[in-house]
């Protein structure tokens, strides 16, 4: 008790000048679980000065040392899973075998990253002049790929161990240095998988990590002269951040209100599966969830009986026992939810379950009959609520999922495939799953959302190549 983590700076662990710390509330007790430094601006200024020293003399160091570092920090990631997790659980309240789950995809994300980066980057291209009209055979075009410089990684607070790593991997093996500022929740597992690049041996102040409050380190992080390039996962304030971004390359994801379209020929035990995973794992806590059905008027009740019954075997409770359904991140958070179900209850939405919540834990419920004019048709509760809305024709349907400001990822459930990418194709979110429900991995898959979800692609490649520039050398010839 009273100890405040130290956060991590030019290749050393320390306390903030300003004296304060930030308390991380565990989501489950709603006490106080860990505390972290309140850096100061002035300490962001000298995270920022070491990351561009240090990135320097690594963009020299040979690729293959680059992606051998990285395997390490990989094998040491997977060793301190259990550490690690438990702080997902208790910050986040992350089931205690989805946190393990986390590190240890963190540590394969970072070795694959390690391989596709001296794949990618071990490549160039080679252009000759003579095949744009007009010229002769006198110019060769070398191109090959050169770091950015200094990457700000800003993670959620839903994966912060492998959104953090996500950003981290792809930049170390480009050449950039990397500037964590990790959410708060989630904070200390953040720190401690910065340890484990630490421990790999990583040259002092390429990789660093300031914790803080937002009101205080956000906006100077974000806007400071020193980063060249942002990539960000989370809500809204990726939408205030690329306002104030300067001329850097940004990579975001935002929010979503990914669409689940159930046709009539449908496997109804696949979809209720489907959307009993996509809708409520992590208690619905992911950018990626089920968060709005659109099914059929012929099948609807079948669907529904399916996904009741799937229901009711959730089980509720803390995620010390890797229960299904666990509290939401904050009493805030929780708060929001219910103000999207008590909009719904007054407008006449259906209730599957009855609502029912004790602190941050919110069972799970199922809302069927929603219609247009319902908050929750549209917001994303980010908690285990899922509404359905009964459609016509799949027509209705694509025009629901594209009226949205969101455009994530959606999934389509039918035996037709034809019909299924034709429905693919109509909608406008960066990802349609057929058959599936929606989901960001395999981690080396392309990951990008349109309209308000997003900027740019993620996945391992894309992330690597967002995160170089292009070079060309041009020899002229006599
Ligand atoms: O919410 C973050 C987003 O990246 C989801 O990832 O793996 O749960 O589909 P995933």
């Amino acid at each position: 008790d009273g100890e405040v983590y130290k956060y991590y700076s030019d290749g050393e662990w320390k306390k903030s000048s300003s004296g304060k710390s930030v308390a991380i509330i565990n989501p489950t007790t709603r006490k106080t679980q860990y505390k972290v430094q309140a850096c100061t601006q002035e300490e962001v200024n000298k995270v920022m000065e070491s990351a561009k020293i240090a990135q320097k003399s690594w963009a020299k160091t040979p690729l293959w040392k680059r992606a051998e570092l990285l395997h390490k920090a990989a094998a040491i990631l997977k060793k301190h899973k259990a550490p690690i997790a438990e702080c997902l659980v208790k910050e986040i309240a992350k089931p205690a075998k989805d946190a393990v789950t986390e590190v240890v995809r963190s540590g394969d994300l970072v070795s694959y990253t390690a391989e596709e980066g001296v794949r990618i980057l071990g490549e160039g291209k080679f252009l000759v002049s003579d095949s744009f009209a007009g010229n002769e055979r006198t110019k060769y075009c070398l191109i090959s790929k050169i770091p950015l410089g200094v990457v700000l990684a800003i993670p959620p607070f839903n994966y912060p161990v492998n959104l953090a790593v996500s950003k981290i991997g792809p930049a170390l093996v480009a050449g950039n240095s990397l500037v964590l500022k990790p959410p708060t929740q989630g904070a200390v597992a953040a720190l401690h998988m910065a340890h484990c690049f630490h421990l790999a041996g990583f040259p002092k102040g390429l990789i660093s990590c300031v914790t803080g409050k937002g009101s205080e380190i956000g906006d100077f992080l974000t806007m400071h002269s020193g980063v060249n390039c942002i990539s960000f996962t989370g809500g809204d304030t990726g939408i205030a951040i690329s306002k104030k971004a300067g001329m850097i390359p940004l990579q975001m994801e935002l929010g979503g209100k990914d669409a689940c379209i159930v046709l009539e020929d449908a496997d109804l035990d696949l979809v209720a599966a489907n959307i009993v995973k996509g809708g409520f794992s992590y208690s619905g806590q992911r950018c990626t969830a089920v968060k709005v059905v659109l099914v059929m008027e012929s099948v609807a009740d079948a669907v529904i009986k399916k996904v009741k019954a799937k229901v009711a075997k959730l089980t509720v409770g803390p995620p010390e026992d890797d229960c299904d359904i666990t509290p939401v991140v904050s009493e805030s958070s929780a708060n929001f939810i219910e103000g999207l179900v008590m909009d719904a209850k007054q407008k006449g939405a259906t209730f599957c379950q009855e609502y029912k919540r004790e602190g941050n834990l919110i069972w799970p419920l199922l809302l069927d009959n929603v219609r247009p004019d319902m908050r929750i048709a549209w917001e994303e509760p980010f908690g285990p609520v899922l509404p359905v809305i009964r459609i016509n024709s799949p027509e209705e349907g694509i025009h629901h999922c594209n009226a949205s400001n969101f455009g994530l990822q959606g999934c389509v459930f039918t035996k037709d495939i034809n019909k299924a990418v034709l429905i693919s194709d109509a909608m406008e979110t960066g990802t349609v799953q057929i058959n599936s429900a929606p989901a960001r991995g395999p981690d080396h898959f392309p990951f990008q959302g349109l309209k308000d979800s997003g900027i740019g692609s993620q996945g391992i490649t894309n992330s690597i190549n967002m995160m170089t520039k292009i070079k060309s050398t041009v020899i002229n010839l006599p």
